[in-house]
């Protein structure tokens, strides 16, 4: 990926509905009460259980900005209609031989609107025309909406990682591994 032309750290994604843009101190109230969801604590190991204000404070102002400083992440805030609905990303770009990585939860009173489904899509589209070779996702084997909105987003899935994933509780799932290529 060539990210010479752009400024990482205000970078804005637009879709129809969607605006991906970086995460503000004001989001830290609506990342903390998703992040009581235990789906999203289930499936994301980067969520801990409890997750506190700090914690959400820590991610929007730290960690978030932190990445697309250093150039290793979009990580992006998904708005709709002015509202803050969930969180994306295009992670490990330059950092990792299966290509920058596209994640998403979605908080849960707006689900089932196709959200994630577009900002994988819209995430995708980005690093691929930045010159990703190919964006990879990964889902648990066990997370059946999350496969659902991967090939939604018109990814294919290429294979199972096994014993891939590790959870906060020391337990380990199985990676169902998804790609989209500049040609799909
Ligand atoms: C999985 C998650 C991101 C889905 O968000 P969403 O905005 O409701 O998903 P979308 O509306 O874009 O759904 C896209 C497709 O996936 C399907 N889908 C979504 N959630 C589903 C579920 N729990 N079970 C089965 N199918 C599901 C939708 O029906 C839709 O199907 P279609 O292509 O046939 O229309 C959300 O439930 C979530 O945040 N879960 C917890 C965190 C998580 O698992 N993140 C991913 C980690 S890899």
């Amino acid at each position: 990926m060539d990210l010479s032309g752009i400024d990482l750290t205000t970078e804005v994604v637009r879709t129809d509905r969607l605006v991906l843009r970086p995460f503000r101190e004001d989001d830290v109230d609506a990342v903390l009460a998703a992040c009581q969801s235990p789906d999203i604590a289930r499936w994301i190991a980067a969520v801990s259980v409890p997750y506190t204000r700090a914690d959400a404070a820590g991610w929007v102002t730290g960690e978030a900005p932190a990445m697309r400083r250093e150039g290793t992440g979009l990580t992006v805030a998904i708005e709709a209609d002015g509202r803050f609905v969930g969180s994306g990303g295009v992670h490990r770009i330059g950092q990792h031989p299966m290509g920058p990585e596209v994640g998403y939860w979605i908080a849960p009173e707006a689900r089932g609107n196709g959200y994630a489904a577009e900002a994988a899509h819209a995430l995708a589209e980005w690093a691929i025309g930045l010159g990703a070779h190919r964006v990879y996702l990964v889902a648990d084997v066990l997370n059946t909406g999350s496969q659902a909105v991967a090939r939604r987003a018109g990814f294919t899935q290429e294979g199972v990682l096994r014993s891939y994933l590790a959870y906060r509780d020391g337990s380990r799932g199985d990676a169902a591994v998804f790609s989209r290529l500049p040609g799909d």
